[in-house]
């Protein structure tokens, strides 16, 4: 399991210097997934990296490249395909950008309202079968919606990649508000934490210092919180990032975290949460810390 990824949404104005150099500490510090998108930057980001493995061509086969597709930004209208031939043609763009011959995962960005499964299924044997992609996923898909590709699919869903923090976790938050009337408790993902874990698909955890615009590490809307992931940093002898990185390591689904930070600093004070265990009692404080109560 990828306990962290380097997300790499945010390296568009990065020097192809720099991206090597975030590829090289998060290596450096037990981290090879990097996660992209074929709109990240326009395309910017996935070219940058491009160019950084054209430089050192030994990072390659010491990476894992996941990348998405399936959000359509062009000026006639915002909206979203998972059609054979649009999935084909943005992974053939993808890998031509990344300068590599194959994708290792690939992840449907969000569902689209007009999916056809067997059109997106027939999406994945292409490119399993040219040696295009070696593995699938999805992002903010549903537990019904992955059920439907599944059902169809030679090529099963390992991945799905959802938004996920102390901050912003309805999945988490539903689950232990069932059958209330309150808004925690409504089923906003149609079960998808369980749905994952049941059929062993790793929940990938995205913004996962994200609040409302910027990171609530440090903001003091969210002052309770950050008081407490102090004291447990100090506690831990770490950052608030890694505390909040532990609280969703220590969710027995076994969730990865994608870091979206291009400072490597960050990366390697954040990777240090892979040896904290926060109690119970410090989970739900943290839990509680955001303005939540349960029932
Ligand atoms: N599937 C999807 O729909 C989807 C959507 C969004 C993102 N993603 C993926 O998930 C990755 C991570 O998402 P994200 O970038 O939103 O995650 P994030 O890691 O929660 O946010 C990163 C941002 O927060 C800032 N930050 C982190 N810690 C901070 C602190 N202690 N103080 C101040 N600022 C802090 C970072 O600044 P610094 O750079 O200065 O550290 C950076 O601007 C993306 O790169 C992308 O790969 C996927």
């Amino acid at each position: 399991m990828d306990t962290f990824i380097q997300g790499c949404m945010r390296i568009k104005d990065m020097s192809v210097a720099d991206v090597r150099g975030l590829i090289e500490s998060n290596l450096a510090n037990g981290i090879n997934v990097f996660d992209h998108a074929d709109i990240y930057g326009g395309g910017e980001c996935e070219s940058l990296f491009g160019k950084a493995l054209k430089e050192d061509t030994s990072l390659r086969d010491k990476i894992v490249l996941q990348t998405k597709c399936g959000i359509v930004k062009d000026l006639s209208c915002h909206r979203y395909d998972n059609s054979t031939n649009y999935i084909i043609d943005s992974v053939h763009k993808s890998l031509k950008r990344l300068c590599i011959d194959k994708i290792d995962r690939l992840l449907i960005h969000r569902p689209d309202a007009l999916m056809n499964p067997e059109e997106t299924a027939k999406a994945f044997d292409t490119l399993y079968r040219d040696g295009l992609v070696d593995k699938f996923g999805v992002s903010n898909f549903s537990a019904a919606q992955i059920a439907l590709i599944n059902e169809v699919s030679k090529q099963k869903i390992e991945f799905n990649q959802i938004r996920l923090s102390l901050t912003h976790c309805p999945a988490i938050e539903y689950g232990v508000n069932y059958n209330r009337f309150n808004s925690a408790g409504v089923n906003r993902d149609g079960g998808t934490l369980d749905y994952c874990r049941l059929n062993k698909i790793q929940v990938q955890c995205y913004s996962p210092y994200k609040g409302r615009k910027k990171s609530f590490i440090g903001d003091v809307r969210y002052y309770r919180l950050n008081k407490l992931l102090k004291e447990l940093a100090f506690k831990y002898k770490s950052s608030p990032n890694a505390i909040a990185a532990a609280w969703l390591l220590k969710h027995p689904a076994g969730l990865s975290v994608i870091n979206g930070t291009t400072r490597q600093e960050r990366v390697v004070e954040i990777a240090k949460a892979r040896d904290i265990s926060l109690t119970r009692i410090e989970w739900y404080e943290l839990y509680h810390a955001c303005g939540r109560v349960l029932p």
